[in-house]
């Protein structure tokens, strides 16, 4: 039998998500019942690659499960896609005698962390914390929750002031490549249409069903765009509409940023503790080269070959739903 492992790392990479402090915070308290010693590694694989390590106990993660962004800081290290910035990461790995890795993040520091456990011999087992919820391998991300919910709040506001001036307002949330905080959005605050990266849109005839809705006393509409909505964002889209129609008062709003802030809400706190002492309970069964996922409500374990190639895209009966709930 392979002896119990004694120390393993933790780190936040690529875009930062809220809950990734609650997911450290579980990882630390998880590996302390344990008695397995946590190193904290600042700024992603950065941090690993220039030794920026501290070590971390359970007084370190107090007063951490509520707070947005990531203590540990993040970075897209371009050095760790590079086979010297992985070389040297190892090194670091080594010099501490760090066994196993515990990496919060995305489809990026998935892609990392599988060439680190191809090249080297190491274990690595992956957190899904992104807001875009375009991992595959689980039903949610831990951010993408608290993105939403700031998401439709904001676009409440707008609806006040669209409501009050008869206009269209065309508002983009993130998603370079998916529609899932688009759609969320989208059903969750109401809008009239949304445009997503899977699934096109006819922007004339959506503009047609725009004015039939209009005949019926519908005098203001909220669109939402995702970031990566392949024919055009909020602005781009409010020109092409006023070009076509002059007489429309359409509007345009991204955002941006302020959907990656703030304080984690309940739902992205839980399963940011959930995936977080699994990691460790993961790491302690010997697991490596996996992400893990809730899929259903049940722990889900997908490789992180599977977690970066196959696609998870918003369900076919969501999109139609909120179609026939827009108009
Ligand atoms: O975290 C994912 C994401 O928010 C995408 O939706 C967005 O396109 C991207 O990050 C923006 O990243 P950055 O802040 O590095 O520009």
């Amino acid at each position: 039998m392979s002896e119990k492992i004694k120390r393993i790392g933790v780190l936040t990479s690529g875009g930062d998500a809220p809950g990734m402090n609650a997911a450290v915070r579980a990882v630390v308290r998880t590996a302390g019942y344990h008695d397995i010693k946590v190193f904290g590694i600042n700024r992603g694989y950065d941090g690993l690659i220039n030794g920026d390590i501290i070590p971390l106990n359970r007084g370190n993660v107090a007063n951490i499960i509520h707070r947005g962004g990531t203590f540990l800081k993040t970075a897209r290290s371009d050095d760790f896609r590079t086979i010297e910035g992985r070389k040297k990461a190892f090194e670091t790995l080594n010099a501490y005698d760090i066994e196993g890795l515990v990496v919060v993040g995305g489809n990026g520091t998935y892609t990392g962390a599988n060439l680190l456990c191809k090249e080297y011999d190491i274990k690595v087992v992956g957190i899904p914390g992104t807001i875009d919820n375009d991992i595959y391998g689980t039903d949610f991300t831990i951010g993408f929750d608290t993105a939403i919910n700031t998401a439709v709040e904001a676009v409440d506001k707008i609806r006040d002031t669209a409501d009050s001036h008869n206009r269209l307002f065309f508002i983009e949330v993130m998603g370079r490549h998916s529609g899932y905080i688009a759609l969320h959005t989208a059903i969750g605050s109401g809008a009239s249409a949304v445009f997503i990266p899977e699934h096109d849109v006819d922007l004339g005839k959506f503009v047609e069903n725009l004015k039939k809705a209009g005949r019926r006393n519908k005098l203001f509409n909220l669109v939402i765009i995702a970031e990566g909505n392949k024919n055009g964002g909020a602005y781009e889209l409010s020109k092409k509409v006023k070009d076509m129609y002059p007489e429309i008062d359409a509007k345009a709003t991204i955002i941006g940023h302020l959907q990656r802030g703030g304080s984690p809400t309940a739902n992205d706190r839980v399963l940011a503790s959930q995936l977080g002492y699994e990691a460790v309970n993961a790491l302690l069964k010997n697991i490596s080269n996996h992400a893990l996922g809730l899929v259903s409500n049940e722990l889900k374990l997908t490789s992180f070959e599977d977690a970066i190639s196959l696609r998870k895209d918003p369900e076919k009966n969501m999109i139609e739903m909120a179609e026939i709930l827009s108009m």
